[in-house]
């Protein structure tokens, strides 16, 4: 019993990575190459820019710090990017970015996947937000 159950787990595990890999191909997931060719929909502004930063206030600004920077302890022990540098170990683009916030950085990183917690929408504007801190560090 218990081992039937694992073993339909496993292959229910397999169809997923299947599914998503075949999304991926036909440039609706967010692999690498279709995220950055993603355009961001929404328009920066600075209504955007405010409806990111609120967003950030709640669910970014424990591990990358109020300003952004990776300022905080915590950052910098577990670390956080800064997101008003030049340097996007995840892509520069803003498909990209939205990419990471959205699917996570990962297995084992602490940059968790945003998917279900934040909307698109608000991870469009998390991008203008984010584009904002790193132009006002110029
Ligand atoms: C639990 C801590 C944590 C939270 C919460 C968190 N992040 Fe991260 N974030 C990280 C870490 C750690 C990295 C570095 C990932 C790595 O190197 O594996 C990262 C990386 C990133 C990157 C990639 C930067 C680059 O240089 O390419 C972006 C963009 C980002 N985070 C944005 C966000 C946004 C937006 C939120 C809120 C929706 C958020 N993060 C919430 C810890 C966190």
């Amino acid at each position: 019993m218990g081992q039937r159950i694992v073993t339909t787990g496993a292959v229910a595990g397999w169809c997923l990575v299947f599914a998503l890999g075949a999304a991926a191909e036909a440039g609706q997931g967010t692999s690498r190459a279709a995220a950055a060719k993603m355009k961001n929909p929404v328009a920066t502004s600075a209504a955007s820019v405010t409806a990111g930063q609120q967003v950030y206030q709640k669910q970014c600004r424990m591990c990358h710090g109020a300003a952004g920077a990776a300022e905080t302890p915590m950052a910098k022990k577990m670390n956080a990017s800064d997101l008003t540098d030049a340097t996007w170990a995840f892509g520069a683009t803003d498909g990209e970015i939205f990419a990471v916030i959205q699917d996570g950085a990962g297995a084992g990183s602490k940059m968790t996947a945003f998917k279900g917690k934040v909307a698109e929408q608000d991870t469009w504007h998390l991008v203008n937000y984010i584009r904002s801190l790193a132009a006002a560090k110029k």
